[in-house]
């Protein structure tokens, strides 16, 4: 094996697309193409000495897969170059990510601002397990630039937002709040699970951690499980490393594979949803038992300019209404042939879910009335099928 085939130095000059296939790689000494798995929890040392001096630091090389392991550190590095992030650790699921990425940073007595429309398990880990433990939280209107300035205390340290938000796809300032997170010497965190890396870069825009659900758009053909975290080498390195070592929500190095060749196809696969989605809401927004429809690529949304700003394209996901309450969302879902009935997200396989009885189904009738999530509302994750094929599938259940 010549270092000729792990040659990545230039890596962060490349161009995304080059990014997604090459970066990171690092092959064995059987000189593989494709990337291998290292099924490993543990490491061998050459002798007593240099287990020491691995564990003291001073000795460069894998120690035990919680903390670090090849295949894995392969998905970090190609995810770090795509994010222009200076480090990233991967999680066992996107939840593992977010948790680590807020709780790692704050003690009891801080306190966290975050924006009030966020994926259910996102604002149960706000809401309900940060007071658990002494970290008060204040959340937002995160479309109201000024809600996030008048919500900061002294003892402010992390801000935490979605961006398009899960499902209402509201969409955040991220410059606005970075900049109001650095001026008070906080850290912003944003889940960018929606817009995906190809699609929104939050750390160029002033964001200082961005997480993913690797389970969505990153695996794509919903296999897998992961997340991953990004940020600086210092607090991926003195903030993120001691809580997720110890605490041990690791990604598996056959998921951490799984994701590595799916990022091969990420740019193609995303650009086709795109174009895909955009179809489907224009003509569910032609529909006459359509009430609404809520697509950021869509000059009727109500923030389409500052989601144009922000995002190279309107991305994969759609929130529709339906005339008639529960029962009429209900009926439409059950009659759709091709677009499946799941909660999950990002796959190759349209997706349909009713936020209020499944993912939202937590939050009080006043909470998700607050979001506009109603009981008429469904959102759709645009798959990789014909959409010509989806419209039909639409069409036909509308009527029924
Ligand atoms: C915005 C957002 N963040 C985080 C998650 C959690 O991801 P995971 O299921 O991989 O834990 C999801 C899952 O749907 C999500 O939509």
């Amino acid at each position: 094996m010549t270092d000729k085939n792990n040659k990545n130095n230039d890596a962060r000059s490349w161009r995304p697309q080059t990014q997604m296939v090459h970066g990171g790689t690092l092959r064995s000494q059987f000189g593989e193409t494709s990337e291998a798995i290292f099924a490993t929890s543990g490491y061998v040392y050459d002798s007593a000495e240099q287990a020491e001096a691995r564990f003291k630091g001073e000795d460069q090389g894998f120690q035990y897969s919680r903390f670090a392991n090849p295949t894995v550190a392969m998905f970090e590095q190609r995810m770090a170059l795509l994010e222009g992030a200076e480090a990233a650790f991967a999680t066992a699921t996107g939840m593992a990510g977010v948790t680590a990425a807020i709780l790692s940073q704050v003690s009891a007595g801080d306190h966290i601002v975050a924006a009030r429309a966020l994926f259910g398990s996102c604002r149960y880990v706000i809401e309900d397990l940060c007071p658990r433990f002494g970290i008060d939280v204040t959340l937002v209107d995160g479309a109201d630039n000024s809600a996030w300035e008048q919500a900061i205390q002294p003892n402010t340290k992390a801000f935490f937002l979605e961006t398009p938000s899960n499902p209402t796809l509201s969409i955040v300032d991220v410059a606005h709040v970075g900049k109001l997170a650095s001026s008070c010497g906080g850290q912003l965190v944003v889940d960018n699970v929606f817009a995906t890396p190809v699609l929104q870069k939050p750390l160029q825009q002033g964001a200082h951690v961005v997480v993913y659900s690797a389970t969505k758009h990153i695996d794509g053909q919903g296999r897998c499980l992961g997340g991953v975290v990004l940020g600086t080498e210092t607090f991926i390195k003195e903030t993120l490393l001691p809580f997720v070592r110890n605490t041990g929500p690791a990604l598996s190095p056959f998921n951490a594979w799984i994701m590595l060749k799916s990022l091969e196809t990420l740019d193609l696969r995303i650009q086709q949803h795109c174009s895909n989605t955009e179809h489907v809401a224009n003509f569910l927004a032609a529909q006459p038992d359509v009430e609404n429809v809520l697509f950021p690529g869509r000059s009727d949304h109500p923030q389409h300019t500052l989601a144009m700003q922000q995002m190279t394209r309107g991305g994969t996901m759609i929130a529709f209404t339906v005339k008639g309450g529960k029962d009429a969302a209900f009926q439409l879902m059950n009659s759709l042939e091709i677009i499946k009935i799941s909660n999950n997200l990002g796959d190759a396989k349209s997706l349909i879910t009713h936020p209020s009885t499944t993912t939202h189904q937590r939050l009080s009738l006043e909470a998700r009335a607050e979001l506009d999530i109603s009981d008429n509302m469904l959102r759709l994750s645009v798959g990789l099928e014909d959409s010509q094929d989806l419209c039909e599938d639409l069409a036909r259940a509308l009527t029924r």
